[in-house]
């Protein structure tokens, strides 16, 4: 048997870090990662044979579990007809309808291969759309890694940003403006400031890069106000939160809270694809209209809408869109959450957690956080102490505690039931 320790050591070798994207790592939590060899419904099994319940899903994609039948059965029969073809496919047509249907004001939709991309093209769309180049992203929010979106926060409020890395120059990321979230007033000021400049406001409505943390209604409503007065797009990145806090996703949540609500740009990845490399951006068809071959916005992509992929996305969307699906999926996670606040509770800990649908968060706190900074000023010691612990245990959480939790269709009462006890003694461990 190859040990997960040998295959790390390997990988070092030729793959920088030993990992394709970094937070796969363990840096944050230390210790090995773990070489998954295969996944089956909830669970995965390492190069040990070593079995956990899976919270990650791939970082969300997973929402039926892996392997399951329906899919893997659309995926091996678009297998046999072909990979790719560089052409438009009847499938494309059928995911794109799909994706219209449930999210309303999203009128067309353009496929690409991965959430970044989806990100990057959607503020280039609106700023082609509105032929202005500001743009204003929140601490804490990931967009993916194009270069405009990797950005820390200024020094001062309604200052522009610095690059988060190397390699991103700073002319690049001058017109990014970084403000707190939940941050009206910080809102108001920037809009004050460099409404007239702004192409856009980009989000995640409920954002699962620093945990879990829900955008106010306050805020939300205020956000919208603004955008609207000042000609600015409201972008919605629904990359994570798409098809797996609600069938509508955060959008349809915010608009069941504010009255008449609306974003004006969608930008989508993870579950539709179903754990293929799919991603989408969409909005109304006159923003969507000014995307090459009808407008002067340039997109495009060798493996866009990949017949592979949208039979996997497909299929997915098939199965959410049943009768139930999310009423199951919100018991079964707001369960967990309930399950670990009382666990914590008997073992002296302090945690609070939030769900909406599939996905879910925790804090070593007292009161849920509001934005990034108090996020990052939770108890990081205890939280990596508590992932070993479920690790050693069993339960594969996500090894960053800036990081949402995913549960999914496969997940059963008794996959809950069993983590709620690993938890117990992960928790009563983080006492002794
Ligand atoms: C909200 C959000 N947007 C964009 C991305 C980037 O997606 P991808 O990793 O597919 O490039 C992510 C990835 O986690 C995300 O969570």
């Amino acid at each position: 048997m190859t040990t997960n320790d040998e295959l790390f050591a390997r990988a070092q070798r030729v793959i920088p870090g030993g990992v394709n994207s970094p937070v796969r790592a363990f840096r944050a939590v230390g210790g090995t990662p773990r070489f998954i060899q295969r996944g089956q419904g909830a669970y995965i099994w390492d190069a040990e044979g070593q079995r956990y319940i899976d919270y990650i899903g791939s970082w969300g994609p997973m929402i039926l579990g892996h392997g399951h039948p329906a899919v893997v059965e659309a995926v091996q029969r678009a297998l046999l007809d072909g990979f790719s073809f560089g052409a438009p496919t009847e499938r494309e047509i059928e995911l794109a309808e799909a994706i219209i249907a449930l999210v309303p004001g999203c009128e067309m939709v353009r496929l690409v291969s991965s959430g970044t991309e989806a990100g990057m093209s959607a503020l280039r769309l609106a700023r082609g759309a509105t032929g202005r180049t500001k743009f204003i992203k929140f601490e804490g929010c990931y967009h993916g890694h194009a270069d405009p979106l990797l950005v820390k926060a200024g020094s001062g409020l309604a200052t522009f940003g610095f690059p988060t890395s190397a390699g991103v120059p700073e002319d690049v990321v001058k017109h990014t403006l970084v403000l707190p979230y939940n941050d009206v007033a910080a809102l108001e000021q920037a809009f004050d400031t460099h409404g007239s400049e702004l192409a856009c406001v980009m989000i995640e409505p409920i954002a699962g890069n620093m945990n879990f943390v829900r955008a106010s209604p306050p805020f939300m409503t205020r956000l919208r106000e603004l955008c609207t007065a000042h000609g600015a797009l409201l972008v919605f990145d629904e990359v994570m939160s798409g098809f797996r806090v609600a069938l509508g996703g955060a959008h349809s949540v915010y608009q069941q809270l504010i009255p008449g609500f609306k974003a004006d740009v969608f930008v989508f990845g993870k579950v539709i694809g179903g754990g293929m490399p799919l991603a989408a951006f969409g909005a109304s068809k006159s923003i969507m209209e000014q995307l090459a071959p009808l407008g002067p916005v340039y997109q495009a992509g060798t493996l866009s809408g990949n017949p592979v992929a949208t039979a996997c996305g497909l299929a997915t969307l098939k199965e959410i869109t049943k009768p139930g699906f999310f009423d199951a999926l919100t018991a079964r996670t707001q369960a967990l959450v309930a399950g670990l606040e009382g666990a914590a509770r008997e073992a002296g800990v302090p945690l609070v957690g939030d769900s909406q649908g599939g996905m879910f968060g925790f804090f070593f706190a007292d009161e849920l956080p509001q934005n990034y900074g108090v996020v990052m000023a939770t108890d990081k010691e205890r939280f990596n102490r508590f992932f070993h612990g479920m690790l050693q245990r069993g339960v594969y959480l996500a090894p960053a505690l800036y990081e949402a939790g995913f549960v999914s269709a496969a997940h059963t009462a008794d996959d809950v039931a069993a983590t709620v006890q690993a938890a117990l003694g992960a928790f009563k461990a983080l006492r002794a």
